[in-house]
């Protein structure tokens, strides 16, 4: 068991979770006095960040679901034996953009992969390692969608590209995740104003550390 706090930010696409990490790291660096480590899936690490490359290459239209799967899961292996455990073993709080359940929604829910088969392959490559909270930003798939196409700086990627009735089932699958998770994961309503949402976040943080912390 590591001392450290690992937190994950889910959402659909456009749930701003960018925008949101973005304005709560600086946040927390005022409220612990523990390391802030930021980090992203897939990526995070120079290897899973070249898997990173081949899973999103707009080139890639051929790309087998199980096999898209497959890199995502071993992106993930690569990143928490490098990077997040190691983190974790020095006490730092640690926030990764997108972790196991993007997998369960993206991949289960969005592309019709089996749910359990997702789950026993996360519980394998995170050798059963969850979050100790994961904040999840639930907006619509219309806002979005809509989100996504007014901003101008985002790479648009290959799973941009898909449609609205994607964008659905992905979210149906994280709200399925929330009922049967509800323990661990946090609901934010990501549809309110930014700053509104970052104070929503912060404030499951600081509720689940106190929890798991006992202060
Ligand atoms: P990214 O540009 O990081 O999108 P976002 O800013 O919305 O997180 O691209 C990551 C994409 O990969 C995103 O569309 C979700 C998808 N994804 C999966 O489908 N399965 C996964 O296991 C992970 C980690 C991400």
């Amino acid at each position: 068991m590591t001392n450290g706090f690992l937190i994950s930010f889910e959402g659909p696409d456009g749930a701003g979770k960018t925008t949101v990490l973005e304005q709560v790291i600086p946040r927390l660096q005022e409220l612990f006095h523990q390391d802030i480590i930021a980090t992203r899936e897939p990526g995070g690490v120079d290897i899973a960040e070249k898997i990173r490359d081949i899973i999103l290459d707009v080139n890639h239209t051929a790309m087998d679901a199980k096999t898209e799967l497959l890199l995502y899961i071993a992106a993930r292996r690569q990143h928490l034996v490098e990077k997040i455990l190691p983190n974790l073993e020095n006490e730092a709080i640690v926030l990764v953009d997108r972790f196991i359940d993007s997998s369960v929604a993206y991949q289960g829910y969005g592309r019709g992969l089996e749910v359990d088969d997702i789950t026993w392959l996360n519980a394998y490559a995170t050798d059963h390692r969850q979050p100790d909270l994961t904040v999840y930003l639930d907006v619509t798939s219309e806002l979005g969608l809509e989100r996504i196409s007014k901003s101008v700086n985002r790479e648009v990627n290959r799973l941009d590209l898909e449609k609205l009735e994607m964008h659905q089932k992905v979210r149906q699958g994280y709200l399925t995740l929330l009922e049967e998770n509800a323990e661990r994961i946090a609901l934010i309503d990501a549809s309110q104003p930014v700053n509104m949402v970052v104070d929503d976040v912060l404030a499951a943080i600081i509720k689940k550390y106190k929890e798991l912390k006992h202060v």
